[in-house]
């Protein structure tokens, strides 16, 4: 079979099939791309950009960080340059939690420390259990480590809870581990201590490791006080985090992986990272000296963000208090809200329709693997006057 791009002919078959993607724009995609192109005024619900919804950042400080001598100097560490995993367990003792150096890889992104654990875990074809919904990046991370997902799924009944029935019946002789994400996005909701102690007995049952992504961790709006998976000993697990939302600097490219669990499986472990993260080194220095000061900067990041999403979760109640047909699930924590709309056409078209003709950008809820029309996600990070006029808009189609 082949194909023609540029006026050059060539085979599918010189790609993997992994790569195979429908690389075909979808109708919400081509509305959005017609909408930018006219310059007609778009008020974007999707926004998970911090960096441009007008939050203060303390720039010279920033900026400041990142002049060091040391920088010059090349000392590479697979592991992460050791005054930067420093800093993350300085992190982890703020909320109580004790995390050794010798314990932590640092990563580029926390998609690299996916990949990382994805490739530490699984044979081609094996496969990790993802909870749905959930954040759409899986299907293309473990497509590129050649893993198998199965969906385990959440239901919804005055809070999220995980259907441990279906996760048992999905747990095959190929099943390497169970991803959470705690708490969840676009859900906002933590993984329950009960629901921990269960899943941490069925994987010390089938030999399964834990995946805990926990870059949502510190934007509690319930106060519960929701623990980090770095400190769990039962099972093996692998906490993500990075300081794309903690400290709102996605751009910064600093993530990390902390291992916990029966020490002889964590030292198997992380001795057999290292391998992965030697042979990439992917970490540079400048960012790594930067970190202690970058991940300082979440305190005045966090007091901004958390101040936004209660506002326009205010806002959100105020709206649906004349709006009966429509109403928003419960948040725990996070960015985002989800809101119930009657099904009255697919979410894809409710999402076209709102943005041709009311200029207003909104996840439909198929995109975090919603089961069934009615689900639309709006982020709680749109600055507060857009936040309410979108919304008015997204509430008056009902
Ligand atoms: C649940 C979740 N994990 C990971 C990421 C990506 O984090 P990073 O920028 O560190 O790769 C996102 C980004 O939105 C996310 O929502």
């Amino acid at each position: 079979m082949s194909s023609q791009s540029r006026g050059v002919s060539y085979s599918r078959e010189m790609f993997s099939t992994r790569t195979n993607w429908n690389l075909n724009t979808t109708r919400l995609a081509e509305s959005l791309a017609r909408l930018r192109a006219s310059k007609r005024k778009l008020i974007d619900l999707s926004a998970s950009n911090p960096t441009e919804v007008g939050f203060r950042y303390d720039g010279a400080s920033i900026l400041k960080a990142f002049i060091s001598p040391s920088a010059l100097k090349y000392t590479p560490d697979p592991s992460g340059l050791r005054s930067a995993r420093l800093a993350v367990g300085e992190y982890y003792l703020a909320l109580n939690e004790h995390v050794s150096a010798d314990d932590l890889i640092l990563t580029t992104s926390t998609s690299e420390a996916y990949s990382y654990v994805f490739r530490l875990l699984c044979n081609p074809g094996d496969e990790l259990l993802i909870p749905s919904p959930s954040y759409p990046l899986f299907d293309f991370l473990a497509e590129l480590q050649d893993v198998k997902l199965v969906r385990y799924p959440l239901f919804y009944d005055l809070g999220w809870h995980v259907d441990f029935h279906a996760l048992r019946q999905a747990i095959t002789p190929r099943t390497r581990g169970m991803i959470l994400v705690h708490p969840n996005n676009p859900t906002g909701h933590y993984t329950k201590p009960s629901e921990r102690e269960t899943l941490n007995t069925l994987c010390a049952e089938h030999e399964l490791a834990i995946i805990a992504d926990e870059v949502f961790l510190d934007f509690n709006l319930a106060g519960n006080g929701a623990r980090s998976f770095v400190s769990n000993r039962d099972a093996l697990t692998f906490t993500m985090s990075g300081i794309s939302k903690i400290s709102g600097l996605p751009q910064m490219k600093l993530s990390w992986l902390a291992v916990s669990g029966p020490e002889e499986q964590k030292r198997e472990a992380l001795g057999r990272l290292e391998v992965i993260a030697d042979t990439f080194l992917s970490m540079n220095a400048a960012v790594q000296i930067a970190a202690p000061a970058l991940l300082a900067q979440r305190h005045g990041f966090q007091e901004q963000l958390i101040g936004r999403v209660r506002s326009n979760l205010a806002e959100l109640d105020s709206q649906l208090v004349e709006k009966k047909e429509c109403s928003r699930l419960a948040v725990e924590a996070g960015w985002y809200a989800v809101l119930r709309v009657p099904v009255t056409r697919s979410d894809e078209d409710l999402a076209v329709e709102l943005l041709e003709e009311h200029g207003v950008y909104v996840h439909p809820g198929h995109f975090y693997d919603f089961s069934g029309d009615g689900h639309l996600v709006v982020s709680l990070i749109t600055p507060e006057r857009e936040f309410s006029e979108g919304l008015e808009q997204v509430l008056g189609m009902f």
